[in-house]
């Protein structure tokens, strides 16, 4: 007994003296305004704006093109992504600014003779290419719910183009891994590379081309991209390398706004990603069959706490692969999907004390993604806040840049069904509902998120990653609104993930404790560690004090969350 009380009484010692100091990593905070973002500079931009009295929209317009600049990889004008909007007046918007297939796309473009998977033909090169959105994007955003110019909002982008910036170690790590595809092309090898050879920490990239494409942007609008000397050198490019790309395909290319996928969980309300993103849905499906189990009970990354979890993921991405597509060719079942007696239908399905074998489920498919888009959150002092994910699809997109533009261009072709059935660039096995057609746009992943409660932001979130970035958001919301960590230590905390095929759930470094994953193994669970995964960068506003706390992730060392 006596022995028992010292214990406790040095337990608690330790998490009062201990705990606090070693535990918590701080977030950024401001009451005024926030953004996080993957490039510290384009963080560094945003917030600017907002100190200048743009409101969030209008710094998530600069942080879109800053990011075209200084996080080559993945932020861009040749690519395209999804912006979810909470206004200060209760409104919940989506822009949907996806990538449209070419007029002249065929489902059997990639296909061979025999009806095969040409390698690499959806992945790189002009074919890979679909019309870009990005730029429509921002605009349309703009012109509906900023307030400041077009011309002042790209001006620090085009600065950071023109007059180069300093690389960081994050920096270099993002364009050391690509040093080989870089020197295939030369007008490429230009610019990525320093003489040939890799760029250093500490050395200046500068972007000529492309801050002459921004300039181009920023005085001639939307035209200068779709209908001018962009769209044109773009055409040029891929109609001399085999691609499918014309003039037509630019002026068609449409932006349109979607009502967000919604959902509540323990009385909050869930803003995400609609299809052609498959995001918000599986997301919301995830949600709604965890709401029953009494996580914080059971414990963070416990046995029980993660097998309810996995399930969850196994079912949502079932569903996700069978039934998602671009709303304007499919049907898509949201309202069942999201419904909570559909959840709790899937509840009744799981057992205590062991795994679902994923063949009980359907037929088998494997999913495998890296991580090459780029996520953003900006909130400000009105209540406004702004949810971005946009890419290239792979880093670098399809490792071309037609001739002095400056940019990549996309390879997001790949992220269709290029054969329904068989695999993808990353093992993504997808039905008839996701085949190319032409103006069609690839099912997403994508899933900038945005939480409410009582009407009032208390959360803005998202992630890169594949199939990845809907768990890795998932798992940040469930740190938040279950475990109650701060935002830093919620995007730090280890990940694990499952997409129903492979039936095996991806853990990062020290993501279990040795006994857990004994007995998870124990209840038919096998494990695939892999380095860290996803950036996430998300923000929280606490609904009493309205302090706005923002995280960078730790995986994304170049990244940084600001105020002012
Ligand atoms: O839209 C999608 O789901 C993919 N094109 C995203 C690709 C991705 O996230 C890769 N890594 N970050």
């Amino acid at each position: 007994m006596i022995k028992h009380r010292i214990f406790v009484g040095l337990f608690f010692l330790y998490s009062f003296w201990v705990a606090p100091f070693v535990v918590a990593a701080q977030p950024a905070s401001s009451k005024l305004g926030m953004v996080a973002s993957e490039q510290h500079l384009a963080s560094d931009i945003g917030a600017n704006i907002l100190r200048q009295g743009g409101n969030a929209v209008d710094a998530a317009v600069a942080v879109g093109y800053a990011l075209a600049v200084v996080n080559p990889c993945c932020g861009n004008i040749g690519g395209g992504g999804f912006m979810t909007l909470h206004l200060a007046n209760g409104e919940n918007i989506f822009i949907n600014f996806r990538e449209r297939a070419p007029l002249a796309a065929k489902s059997t473009m990639f296909l061979d003779a025999a009806g095969n998977l040409v390698p690499g033909a959806s992945t790189v090169g002009y074919l890979a290419v679909a019309t870009p959105g990005t730029v429509l994007g921002l605009e349309t955003a703009l012109k509906k719910y900023g307030t400041f110019s077009r011309e002042k909002l790209m001006a620090p982008a085009i600065q950071l183009a023109e007059k180069g910036y300093i690389l960081t170690a994050g920096d270099i790590k993002l364009l050391d891994a690509h040093i080989d595809d870089f020197k295939k092309q030369s007008n490429v090898a230009a610019i990525f590379l320093k003489n040939n050879k890799p760029y250093q920490v500490g050395d200046r990239l500068m972007q000529a081309n492309l801050a002459t494409s921004l300039k181009l942007i920023s005085r001639d609008g939307v035209d200068a991209f779709y209908k001018g000397q962009i769209a044109e050198k773009i055409v040029k490019a891929s109609q001399q390398n085999h691609g499918l790309l014309s003039m037509e395909d630019f002026a068609a290319y449409s932006v349109n706004m979607l009502p967000p996928v919604t959902c509540s969980y323990h009385g909050y309300t869930i803003i995400s990603a609609p299809p052609p993103s498959s995001g918000g849905v599986t997301l919301c499906e995830m949600l709604n069959i965890i709401e029953k189990y009494p996580l914080k009970k059971l414990g963070f990354h416990s046995v029980m706490s993660t097998h309810y979890i996995v399930e969850a993921m196994r079912y949502s991405f079932y569903d996700r692969n069978k039934y998602l597509g671009d709303p304007d060719f499919v049907k898509n079942p949201v309202a069942e999907l999201t419904s909570k007696s559909y959840a709790a239908e899937i509840r009744d399905k799981i057992k205590p004390d062991r795994a679902t074998p994923s063949s009980e489920l359907g037929m088998k498919a494997e999913l495998h993604e890296g991580m090459h888009t780029t996520h953003y959150s900006v909130t400000d002092k009105w209540g406004n806040a702004v949810s971005v994910t946009y890419t290239l699809n792979s880093f670098f997109g399809a490792q071309v840049i037609a001739g002095d533009t400056g940019f990549f261009l996309n390879n997001e072709m790949d992220d269709f069904a290029s054969k329904p059935g068989d695999k993808n660039q990353f093992g993504l096995v997808q039905g008839a509902v996701n085949a190319i057609a032409p103006g069609k746009r690839p099912l997403s992943s994508m899933t900038p998120t945005i939480i409410t409660q009582n009407g009032h932001v208390v959360m803005v979130v998202g992630c890169p990653g594949g199939p990845r970035i809907i768990t890795a958001t998932m798992e940040v919301i469930l740190n938040v609104l279950d475990y109650r960590m701060n935002v830093q230590d919620a995007v730090n905390a280890s990940r694990f993930h499952h997409q129903w095929y492979p039936d095996s759930i991806d853990i990062e470094p020290n993501a279990f404790s040795p006994q857990t994953m004994k007995a998870l193994k124990h209840m038919g669970y096998r494990f695939v560690p892999l380095p860290e995964w996803g950036a996430v960068e998300a923000i929280t506003i606490n609904p009493l004090t309205h302090v706005q706390y923002g995280a960078n992730d730790k995986r994304r060392p170049a990244g940084k969350a600001t105020g002012y």
